[in-house]
């Protein structure tokens, strides 16, 4: 069976190249990145309209050319809390929303959760769709977080590949968990998950695998710009140390970097980590020392 590919290209963005079908949630991209990205997605997904996950300038250049079908949006991608910059501070922008005013309304699928968060939004009533069949790919819809309303739903995507048996959930800025969440068990694979707590989610989820998310290095891979939102970590090492703690071995910690792509050993689903040994130097230094 052919491997498969996953990466984290910073803040939200995540990417899953599937063999038969590549797929990414929130992509979010900059300078030279953002210059050189090839619209390589069947489909993407953005989980609400806060402007680090629903990124037009990074949309533009992706949802183009003949392999891209669709872009999945909550409602609030459409019609956000108006007026948009009084209501969202420094979240999301006028110039930004609609989504539609960068993407072609035909090509702009709106969703809606099938699993609610009622505890904090309230129970509500949502026409849909919440669940549907991509070819390879099926697709549920949860709630995530960071609603602007309540009836501006934020979107967390379940995605399954049932003939390559591996599922991804990409949670958005969902920032704990809730009942409905149980839902998942036994059925995710990686969990690519943001905000912390960790472990209530990860108890509800179980996940095979936890990729977190969300955060910002000092590294000079790092493909966030210094200065650009998600804020920095003072200590990435700590902080997934910290995290595997939460996770109390109830799931594998996958503690992914930025912008690189791993391959990822199917049907093991064991991801192939390679140590790239390289030398920051023509002329050792100590030499003339
Ligand atoms: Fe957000
Ligand atoms: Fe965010």
């Amino acid at each position: 069976m052919d491997n498969i590919y996953l990466r984290w290209a910073g803040c939200g963005h995540f990417e899953a190249l599937l063999g038969d079908i590549n797929v990414c949630f929130d992509p979010y991209l900059f300078g030279e990145d953002l210059e050189r990205a090839e619209p390589i997605f069947d489909y993407i997904f953005i989980s609400h309209e806060h402007f680090d996950h629903c990124h037009p300038k990074t949309l533009r250049k992706l949802c183009a050319g003949d392999r891209w079908k669709k872009l999945f949006v909550p409602i609030g991608c459409l019609t956000p809390n108006e007026p948009v910059d009084k209501n969202y501070g420094d979240a999301a922008f006028a110039r930004d929303l609609p989504v539609t005013k960068h993407i072609p309304a035909d090509k702009v699928q709106v969703v809606y959760p099938k699993y609610q968060d009622v505890e904090r939004y309230g129970r509500r009533e949502f026409p849909g769709p919440f669940e549907f069949d991509l070819g390879p790919i099926q697709v549920e819809v949860y709630e995530s977080g960071e609603s602007a309303r309540p009836d501006l739903p934020t979107c967390a995507y379940l995605v399954t590949h049932a003939a390559r048996d591996v599922a991804i959930f990409h949670t958005g800025d969902l920032h704990g968990a809730y009942p409905p969440l149980e839902n998942l068990r036994g059925r995710v694979d990686y969990l690519v998950h943001m905000k912390t707590p960790m472990g209530p989610l990860v108890d509800a989820v179980q996940p095979k695998f936890v990729i977190p998310t969300h955060y910002r290095t000092d590294r000079q891979s790092e493909p966030i710009p210094a200065g650009h939102w998600p804020p920095n970590l003072t200590d990435v090492n700590a902080f997934l140390e910290d995290l595997r703690e939460q996770i109390g071995g109830k799931a594998q910690l996958l503690p992914f970097t930025a912008p690189i792509q791993y391959e990822v050993e199917m049907p093991a689903k064991q991801v192939k980590w390679a140590w790239e040994w390289y030398n920051s130097w023509d002329i050792p230094a100590w030499r003339a020392e």
